[in-house]
């Protein structure tokens, strides 16, 4: 009998096993000639533009590293938990490119990840995202990128070890946490809040670095937008977890998103900043405005907005505030000689260009990382607000004075725990982001 069981599980799993490779099996789909770019229309070349903007196509697939490299021809350096991945090249040179790929190909690897020969693409590439896109994007955005320059470069070998590096995998990845198909409008919202939502949720893939990811690196479907850590940095929670003394509304949500800074809780540094300055400033206005209004729904900024005034006046209070004492007098005075000329807020409003810290998400959250961050790096001058900068502070406060900092900061300007080992945390961070790049525009 057990034997017969035995038999059993094993046909089963053999079947399961076939089934599988036949899920995981798809046909490579013909090359053909590059399409003449003069055949594409204009305005869905325009139109491509923006979807090509709004999915930060460049940002993924333009080399970053070794002094920078063609736009879109790949080669960008991608850092996972397992290994280093590189973009392939997405212009249209028919050899190194996708000249020859189809619409066909095209819209399959955008909706499905499998690439034109039928290989399955890593997840890196955000199509559990992409899939959501309407066929009329996918389309604009064919024209777009092949009426782009055909450039002809490779990308450098991936470094990701067995099993890691077989494609094969990633079909089974896919089939559990990939739901492909198209985004469906909610009728319970108007048309603004699903106009943001397509947006978000799809080509402009915010969950991507917003959602937390589970052991296989898969964004948890549990925990939408409950904020994860990225390169270092932590991309806060976009829902009602964010820990904002002042809520997030449409407006500031929006100010943020289109110029990189807000108000009342300060700038798109780090990660962030390209997505604000380089993609979101770049399409239509009421585009961005749908985005921000989908958020400042998500984190019920509209029935939360009443104790603002109240948080604001105890914000800058307790900013005005310094609290000596033995704990505090050496964090005091390092605050003093480093920080407070800039950051100091008089009036009953922080100053545009002068971030109030006591309202700032960089206090607030569970980590010191993005205050951290700020400090070693300091914030370019095209970086949040644009033409303002911050000077980098790796190479004039030790880690013991940037720990000391945080905790007289976290201390003295939020109502939460103190933050635990805030010198280590400062000397793991220092190791991994490096000095600031000698011609960085500080
Ligand atoms: C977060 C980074 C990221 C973003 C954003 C991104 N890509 Fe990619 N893309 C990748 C990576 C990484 C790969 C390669 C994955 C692999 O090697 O399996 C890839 C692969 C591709 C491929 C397959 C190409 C080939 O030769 O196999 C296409 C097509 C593509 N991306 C198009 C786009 C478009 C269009 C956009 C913008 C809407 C975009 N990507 C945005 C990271 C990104
Ligand atoms: C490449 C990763 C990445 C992507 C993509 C991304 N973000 Fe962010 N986001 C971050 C990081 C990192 C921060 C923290 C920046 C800082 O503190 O200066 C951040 C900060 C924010 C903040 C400020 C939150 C706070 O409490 O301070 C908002 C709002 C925001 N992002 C919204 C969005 C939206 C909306 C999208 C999609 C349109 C998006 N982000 C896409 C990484 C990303
Ligand atoms: C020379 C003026 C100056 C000094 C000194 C300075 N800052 Fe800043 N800081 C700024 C400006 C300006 C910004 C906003 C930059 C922008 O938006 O481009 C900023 C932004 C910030 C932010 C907000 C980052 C975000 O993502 O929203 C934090 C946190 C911060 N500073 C902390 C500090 C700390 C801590 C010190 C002392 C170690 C310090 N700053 C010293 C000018 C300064």
């Amino acid at each position: 009998m057990l034997k017969r069981i035995a038999a059993i599980a094993v046909a089963l799993a053999v079947v399961a096993g076939g089934g599988f490779l036949i899920y995981a099996w798809n046909p490579a789909i013909t090359p053909i000639a590059r399409p003449n770019p003069a055949a594409f229309p204009h305005d869905a070349v325009a139109r491509g533009e923006i979807v090509a903007n709004a999915g930060y196509c460049v940002e993924c697939h333009t080399r970053a590293d070794l002094g920078g490299g063609p736009e879109l021809a790949g080669d960008y350096k991608m850092n996972t938990p397992f290994g280093a991945l590189f973009s392939p090249n997405i212009t249209p040179d028919v050899e190194t490119g996708i000249g020859t790929w189809s619409e066909a190909a095209f819209r399959r690897s955008m909706y499905r990840g499998v690439d034109r020969d039928g290989a399955h693409l890593f997840p890196a590439f955000p199509f559990n995202h992409f899939t959501k896109m309407s066929e009329q994007d996918i389309s604009d955005l064919y024209a777009y990128l092949m009426t782009r320059p055909a450039v002809h470069m490779t990308h450098r070998a991936n470094t990701l070890p067995f099993p890691f590096n077989l494609r094969i995998l990633e079909a089974g990845w896919a089939l559990l946490f990939v739901s492909p198909g198209r985004y469906q409008p909610d009728p319970s919202h108007d048309a603004m809040w699903n106009r943001g939502a397509y947006l978000a949720e799809g080509d402009a893939h915010c969950g991507a670095c917003h959602t937390p990811r589970n052991l296989l690196m898969a964004e948890k479907s549990s925990a939408p937008y409950d904020g994860a850590v990225i390169d270092g940095w932590i991309a806060p929670p976009l829902n009602a977890h964010n820990p904002t003394p002042v809520v997030w509304t449409e407006d500031e949500l929006f100010a943020y998103l289109r110029t990189g800074v807000a108000p009342l809780h300060g700038s798109a540094a780090g990660p962030m900043s390209p997505v604000a300055h380089r993609y979101l400033g770049r399409i239509p206005e009421s585009d961005v405005r749908a985005i921000a209004h989908y958020f400042a729904t998500m984190d019920d900024a509209a029935h939360r907005q009443f104790q603002d005034a109240a948080a604001l006046a105890a914000a800058l209070k307790a900013s005005g505030r310094d609290l000596s004492g033995p704990q505090h007098d050496a964090a005091v005075r390092l605050y003093q000689g480093a920080c407070a000329a800039c950051h100091y807020n008089a009036g009953s409003a922080p100053v545009l260009g002068r971030p109030e810290l006591a309202l700032n998400n960089a206090l607030w959250l569970d980590e010191p990382n993005n205050l951290y961050q700020v400090m070693l790096h300091g914030i370019g001058a095209s970086e949040g607000q644009s033409g303002i900068a911050m000077p980098s502070f790796y190479a004039g406060l030790t880690d013991a004075d940037m720990a000391r900092i945080a905790a007289y900061l976290r201390a003295t300007r939020t109502t939460l725990p103190p933050w635990t080992d805030l010198e280590a945390k400062a000397a793991k961070l220092r190791a991994a982001v490096g000095p600031p790049p000698i011609n960085a525009s500080h």
